[in-house]
């Protein structure tokens, strides 16, 4: 097979690593490679060919120690697309409440013979930690503050679809930057695949030096009016109620007068502006209802490329461990000669 770049080789060849755990590791390359893979996904599923059995054998385990409709869905149905049986595992109805640890929590279901573990949770490093004791591949769903990998690539899909390409685009981000693991990952995806990257929300909701961030800084702005109309793309970030600790503004309502896209800064923004947003949305915070159902929404689109981009890092992931494991066999096997 040879991709859109001409090189050689499939995707699954080309694909080297065990675990995603995040955006800030990956190359460029590596990237695309992935969005790729979901753009050939997403070609089968529009030729009638939905189930495929590029999982078949395996299984794949969901553990989510934070609420979720979209990730842990869209990874549970990717897996079955992919012919995985799969195992959800839910905190609150565990043996989690008995006092058993995280880790050994992972360990007891890996036992049951689980190749890929996604795991959602509010410690930062949690998936990082899990990758260190387990033998299956580990997937960040979404780590405390730190990254949400998988979002950022179906926010990068999504973009890549409806433009061509990333590179050059003015990707604004706004909203509660400082709690949003969503803006880590996109920012270190965006700014990788050569968009432009502003951050945009009240003072007090933007990280210190966030312009630090990515492969080469993002810029900062405390006015969405100001940046509105050099933006192609707008990704509103949800206020993350649950991880603030204070309060960062004085009320919704004036956030939403600040901060919320409506229909008066949809008419000021590029007439071809895109809006995404990861979901769950606030409707009349981050996004008024016209907007979120809007002719410049591409939210739903994100939804169903979510299902695509999980399959696409469950089936990489899986073709490294097939490929590392036949290397080992050989070397074993050559080893007792
Ligand atoms: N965007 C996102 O992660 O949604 P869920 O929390 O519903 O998975």
């Amino acid at each position: 097979m040879t991709d859109d770049n001409g090189d050689a080789g499939t995707f699954a060849e080309r694909w080297s690593r065990k675990h995603l755990l995040g955006l800030q590791d990956l190359t460029a390359e590596e990237i695309t490679l992935i969005l790729d893979q979901a753009a050939e996904f997403k070609r089968l599923a529009g030729e009638g060919e939905t189930k495929l059995s590029g999982l078949a054998g395996t299984t794949v385990a969901n553990l989510f120690f934070e609420p979720s409709t979209r990730t842990r869905t869209s990874f549970s149905l990717a897996a079955k697309r992919l012919s995985a049986d799969t195992v959800d595992f839910t905190a609150a109805s565990s043996s989690l409440t008995k006092g058993e640890t995280f880790i050994d929590t992972a360990r007891n279901i890996e036992a049951m013979g689980v190749d890929q573990v996604v795991v959602r949770h509010s410690s930062s490093g949690a998936p990082h930690l899990l990758a260190q004791h387990l033998d299956a591949s580990v997937i960040n769903a979404g780590d405390g503050m730190h990254e949400h990998p998988t979002q950022a690539l179906l926010d990068l899909f999504t973009i890549r679809e409806h433009r061509g390409s990333l590179k050059g685009l003015t990707v604004t981000l706004v909203g509660d930057i400082l709690h949003s693991r969503v803006a880590r990952s996109n920012i270190w995806g965006l700014t990788k695949l050569g968009a432009r990257v502003i951050v945009c929300g009240p003072s007090t909701l933007i990280p210190p030096h966030v312009e630090r961030l990515g492969e080469h800084g993002v810029e900062v702005s405390n006015s969405l009016d100001e940046v509105l109309s050099e933006t192609d793309v707008i990704n509103l970030l949800r206020i993350q109620f649950e991880r603030q600790r204070s309060a960062f503004f004085p009320s919704i309502r004036e956030y939403a007068h600040f901060f919320g896209m409506n229909g008066e800064r949809i008419r000021k923004a590029k007439k071809d502006v895109l809006i995404l947003a990861p979901g769950p949305i606030n409707r009349g915070v981050e996004l008024t209802p016209d907007v979120a159902d809007g002719p410049h929404s591409v939210i739903l689109d994100q939804v169903t490329n979510g299902l695509l981009v999980r399959m696409s890092v469950l089936f990489l992931l899986q073709q490294y461990r097939e490929k590392t494991a036949g290397l080992q066999t050989a070397a074993n096997t050559e080893g007792s000669l």
